[in-house]
């Protein structure tokens, strides 16, 4: 066992954990997290989609013992009012179904609106392509990342 302090969410947190134990069971065992779902385990879905440094990554093959001063961001941090233009278009949209893989939806479609406030279809289907949905929710993904632009070009800056 070791003992990591890490930034999650603007916050450091300690944690005592093996070296090898992946972020996601850190983030919702030891720090109760439990936003961040666990779907494969083994990089293929999407489900336990954080971001570190705003990059997207996944939580189930990132070993704690690698993440050091990078700032995690978990589904918790997206916002502190429920009031991200994601989480906005995504009430008004509809979009999740059962919502397990939307989360993981939510922090690869934040950063991707990072890089491209404008996205096309082809950059949000570039940059969602990892995240799976079984309830082929993808169609309102798209539409609702476009909402969000829109919201967020909207906003007063
Ligand atoms: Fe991490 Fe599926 S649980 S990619
Ligand atoms: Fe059910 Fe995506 S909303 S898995």
């Amino acid at each position: 066992m070791s003992q990591y302090t890490l930034s999650i969410n603007g916050q450091a947190r300690s944690v005592e954990a093996a070296p090898d134990t992946p972020l996601l069971w850190v983030l919702r065992d030891h720090l109760g997290l439990v936003g961040t779902k666990f779907g494969c385990g083994a990089g293929q879905c999407g489900a336990c989609t954080v971001q570190l440094d705003g990059q997207p990554a996944r939580a189930c093959l990132t070993p704690v013992s690698s993440v050091g001063s990078l700032k995690v961001r978990t589904i918790e941090g997206l916002s502190p009012d429920g009031q991200h233009p994601l989480q906005r278009a995504w009430v008004e949209l509809d979009v999740p179904q059962c919502g397990y893989c939307q989360a993981g939806q939510l922090m690869a479609a934040d950063a991707l609106l990072r890089e491209h406030p404008k996205p096309s279809d082809k950059d949000i289907d570039d940059a969602m392509a990892g995240n799976l949905c079984r309830c082929a929710t993808y169609l309102r993904i798209r539409a609702g990342i476009h909402r969000a632009a829109q919201i967020a070009a909207a906003q007063p800056k």
